[in-house]
């Protein structure tokens, strides 16, 4: 497919991150973590060294229950810790929820839902033994329509991404399960993330280096970094950093990223956790800011361990400061402490092998050492209310996009005839593959780690079939896409056609229909465009799409017949369900496109696919801050849907706006003065303690934090990495959890009426949209800085909806000044349906 997208091409990004050294402590700016962060230092006292490095480091890939698992403390009963993905289920789990992926969610524009949804997850997660949820994603954002993965983050509008991660954190964390919000920073394409991964598994041999992002430092902050702000404020717990390079430095060693923006400027008291097998050197990446290790060896054949044995080497041959080590283990265990992780509790559940009884260590290779133990207890997590949540959540997540008055289906002597490989389950059922790796039925999720297992599934077919028994509509359907003739038959004999239609992506961790995690183009699987177009030639047409990201409808969008268009990213168990729901009209249709829909394909940005000779592909994010609807409203280019779109059964209309805003400054104060802690001195290093002790037995194939090989002298060194006391520049932007605590202050309080003035009960998501003043500095047209769901309001009912706009969100971040900054003039603020379509608008002057 040809793309050509007119980029803002200012300056040429050079492809270097500058370092940033030390890395902050924790507890070194205000923060409500003390009494845990007091806690910690008493057990910090008394571990050894090996039992420090423990903490930090995986047991293996395939080192226990979990995805992933630390090692443990036996002398003070502290356990390994068990990190589960995420983020849209217990992944490898049985009886748990799917529920919609973050993507659906974001359609919604319901903070309260995303609450309970996360509320759902964390408490699902806690009931099975996780200890670190491996969600919300915020990174990708969505900068490329194919990229693999978008549907497992929010929406490429940062303001909506970092209030449904907020609200995600604040969820998961609340049922005593640490959140982790992933994946720190510039993960928006799948290809070539993992040189590794592309060279080994894929064959792309002329692979040398990840790809870069190579992103300005006013899009970082504006765009990319801004929801990661959202969760730090939220505690979140810990921070995946990505697997690919910024500024043509791996993001899990990139100083800049991980010990200047993360941990100084904004604030992140708890831990950095490599993404799986993204840690790639020893010193430097503890250095550079990461605390703890993923899945503890690299992903080579020789299974490379970075850390375990040689951080501990590291520590006592004094290369890098006991200061650093003693850092990591404080920001692992402060949040632990923080957020109540039961050390009682240990995982009840295995991911690798799901007969009850089994061999604990799936890589032991040792024969004497596999034992048998239960390994599932098969604990269902699912009760009322998580199977609430997840239908009410699917439901939330549908979008309106056309309707010429067909829907809701009313009539109740209809012959309705459904079509396409998205309204069955696969030949398969509902699980396919440890990384529901399918694509040949109903699309419930994408594929690669971030799934779960369907345990409810009903199919939108059955879904229908169900409903329509009850009033008295006839179902009948067939799934062939290929050969018509059969759908071309059952079209003559119907008097409405619903066709379920699908795009699927996912991780780089499978290659499905020759889709390696991104998808190839945003066409309809399955031959999607036909079958419409000729189902619709015989009569009344409604197309369900279940898609990961934007597709291209020019095809069929147009057609006389396609009377009516619903949009849903992929919903989880209920997303049949749901789908009927809004079909036969029990639930009015309340969501909101969440990216834009392009009139024309070619405005899509592509992935970087091409190698070049170096070996280095790099991807420069040119059009800087001008993503989804603020590159189209620079541009004046109009598209088939923009973002925030989405129509209902009924007419909402928003009246009686008032403003209060605030005086606010220019300029952030001066940032709070740094924080004191009283901490011990490191405890001694024992060298008796850093090997294996006598009786212990070693498990093969996992990893240990004891010197193993004696046959490498313990020298000491004369010189700690020069570079590791080198100050970075604190930002003025920085000073508390999430950065400078002025950026969260109130500067205004809009509020409007939202009535109902259509003819059925609904709810909808208004918007409120904010145009910078003119001061020479180029802006966006408009930008989403407030949205709220209404409650569900009847006909002629009324509300009052409110928003609250912070000091931040009326500021550019100025790179001269390495800070944020108001500015000066005329702002406006509309109110509107949509980001092009707005109903009320006023203007305030700062
Ligand atoms: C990346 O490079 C750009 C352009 O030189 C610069 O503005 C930005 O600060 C750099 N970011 C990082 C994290 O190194
Ligand atoms: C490290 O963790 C492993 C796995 O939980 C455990 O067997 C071992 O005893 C721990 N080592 C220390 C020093 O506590
Ligand atoms: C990669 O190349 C090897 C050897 O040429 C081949 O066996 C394998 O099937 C290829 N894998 C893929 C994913 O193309
Ligand atoms: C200290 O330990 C690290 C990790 O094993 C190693 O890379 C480094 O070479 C060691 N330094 C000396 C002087 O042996
Ligand atoms: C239902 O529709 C069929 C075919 O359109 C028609 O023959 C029949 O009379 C209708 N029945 C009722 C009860 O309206
Ligand atoms: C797009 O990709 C899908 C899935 O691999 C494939 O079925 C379809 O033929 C492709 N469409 C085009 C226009 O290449
Ligand atoms: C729409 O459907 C009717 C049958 O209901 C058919 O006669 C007509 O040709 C169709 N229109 C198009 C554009 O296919
Ligand atoms: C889409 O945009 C490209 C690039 O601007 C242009 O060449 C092409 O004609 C456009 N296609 C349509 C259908 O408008
Ligand atoms: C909503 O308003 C539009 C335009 O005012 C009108 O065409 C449409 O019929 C109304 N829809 C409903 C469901 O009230
Ligand atoms: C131990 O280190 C020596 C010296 O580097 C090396 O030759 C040997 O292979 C290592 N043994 C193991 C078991 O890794
Ligand atoms: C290395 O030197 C440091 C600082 O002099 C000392 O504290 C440490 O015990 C020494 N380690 C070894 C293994 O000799
Ligand atoms: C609507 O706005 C008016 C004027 O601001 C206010 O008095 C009234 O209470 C509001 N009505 C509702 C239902 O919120």
């Amino acid at each position: 497919m040809l793309f050509s997208v007119p980029l803002l091409v200012t300056t040429a990004l050079a492809a270097s991150s500058p370092g940033w050294y030390p890395t902050p402590e924790i507890g070194t700016i205000d923060n409500d973590w003390t009494d845990a962060l007091d806690q910690s230092l008493e057990i910090l006292a008394q571990l050894t060294l090996p039992e420090k490095v423990n903490i930090t480091t995986g047991t293996g890939w395939m080192g226990g229950a979990c995805v992933g698992n630390t090692g443990s403390v036996p002398r003070l009963g502290l356990k390994g810790l068990c990190l589960q993905d995420g983020p849209l289920g217990i992944r490898l789990a049985d009886f748990v929820n799917v529920f919609p992926c973050q993507n659906a969610m974001a359609a919604s524009f319901d903070r309260s839902l995303v609450h309970q949804r996360a509320s759902a997850l964390g408490y699902q997660s806690r009931l099975k033994g996780v200890d670190v949820f491996l969600g919300p994603v915020v990174g990708p954002i969505g900068r490329h329509a194919t990229g693999g993965r978008n549907w497992e983050g929010f929406s490429p509008d940062p303001y909506l991404s970092g209030k449904l991660a907020y609200e995600s954190v604040l969820g998961v964390q609340a049922e005593g399960v640490i959140a982790t919000i992933k994946h720190f920073i510039g993960n928006e394409q799948e290809h070539y993330r993992r040189a590794q991964e592309w060279t080994d598994v894929f064959n792309f041999t002329d692979l040398k280096l990840p790809v870069s992002s190579n992103i300005d430092d006013r899009a970082l902050h504006e765009l990319y970094m801004w929801p990661f702000a959202d969760a730090v404020k939220a505690n979140v717990g810990s921070v995946m950093c990505a697997y690919q390079n910024v500024n043509g430095s791996q993001a899990c060693q990139n100083s800049k990223l991980l010990n200047g923006l993360l941990k100084s400027e904004l604030g992140f008291q708890g831990f950095v956790m490599s993404d799986w097998f993204a840690h790639g050197s020893g010193v430097s990446n503890a250095l550079a800011g990461m605390d703890m290790s993923m899945p503890g060896t690299d992903a080579g054949e020789d299974q490379t361990v970075f850390w375990g044995e040689q951080l501990t080497r590291m520590v006592a041959n004094g290369t890098l400061p006991k200061s650093r080590l003693d850092d990591m283990v404080l920001r692992i265990l402060t949040p632990l402490i923080k957020f109540g992780i039961d050390q009682d509790t240990i995982p009840n559940f295995a991911s690798f092998d799901d007969s009850t009884i089994g061999n604990p260590h799936p890589r032991a290779t040792n024969p004497e050492q596999t034992r048998e133990e239960i390994l599932n207890y098969h604990v269902d997590t699912r009760n009322k209310f998580t199977a609430d949540v997840a239908l009410e959540s699917a439901r939330g997540s549908i979008v309106l996009l056309k309707n010429d008055g067909i829907l809701p289906l009313t009539g109740t002597n209809t012959t309705i005839g459904v079509y396409g490989v998205g309204s069955r389950m696969g030949p398969n059922g509902a699980v396919c593959g440890e990384n529901m790796q399918c694509s040949d039925g109903a699309l419930i999720e994408g594929w690669g780690s971030g799934t779960a297992y369907p345990t409810e599934y009903e199919s939108p077919y059955e879904a229908l079939h169900k409903k329509s028994s009850l009033r008295g509509t006839h179902v009948t359907g067939t799934t062939e896409s290929w050969d018509l003739r059969l759908p071309i038959e059952l079209a003559k004999t119907t008097n409405i056609n619903v066709v379920y239609v699908l795009s699927n992506s996912g991780e780089s961790t499978a290659s499905v229909d020759g889709n390696i995690g991104d998808r190839n183009n945003v066409s309809l699987w399955h031959n999607g465009d036909e079958l419409i177009n000729t189902v619709a030639s015989y009569g009344p047409t409604v197309v369900v799409v279940t898609t990961v990201g934007q597709v291209d409808m020019n095809a069929w969008i147009n057609h006389a017949n396609v009377s009516a268009v619903l949009l849903t990213a992929p919903a989880g168990d209920y997303g049949g369900q749901a789908m009927a729901d809004v079909i036969f009209g029990d639930v009015n249709p309340s969501g909101k496109l969440p990216y834009t829909m392009a009139a024309n394909i070619s405005e899509y940005i592509p992935i970087v696919t091409e190698i070049p000779e170096d070996g280095a592909p790099q991807a420069d994010f040119t059009e800087g801050i001008y993503l989804d609807y603020k590159w189209y409203d620079k541009y004046e280019k109009t598209p088939l849907f923009e973002f925030g779109y989405g129509l209902s059964y009924t007419n909402f209309t928003f009246t009686d706006l008032n403003l209060d805003v605030k005086e606010i400054s220019e300029f952030l104060p001066p940032r709070p003065a740094p924080v004191h802690i009283v901490k011990p001195p490191s405890t001694k290093v024992n060298i008796e303690d850093l090997y294996v002790p006598e009786g212990f037995e070693i498990v093969d194939g996992l990893v240990y934090p004891w010197i193993q090989n004696v046959s490498i002298p313990l020298a000491n060194s004369s010189e700690q990495f020069h570079f590791a006391n080198e100050a970075g520049e604190v930002s003025d932007a920085a000073g508390g959890v999430g950065g400078h605590p002025w950026l969260w202050s109130t500067a205004a309080t809009v509020t409007h009426n939202t009535t109902n003035c259509g003819e059925v009960a609904g709810r909808v998501a208004s918007q409120l949209y904010i145009a910078f003043p003119d001061t020479g500095i180029d802006v966006p047209a408009t930008q989403l800085r407030g949205f709220d769901k209404s409650r569900l309001l009847n006909p002629g009912e009324s509300q009052t909806t409110e928003y609250n706009i912070n000091w931040r969100d009326l500021a550019i971040w100025d790179v001269e000044l390495q800070s944020w900054r108001v500015q000066r003039g005329e702002y406006q603020v509309y109110i509107g349906h949509s980001s092009r379509d707005f109903e009320l608008r006023q203007t305030f002057t700062l």
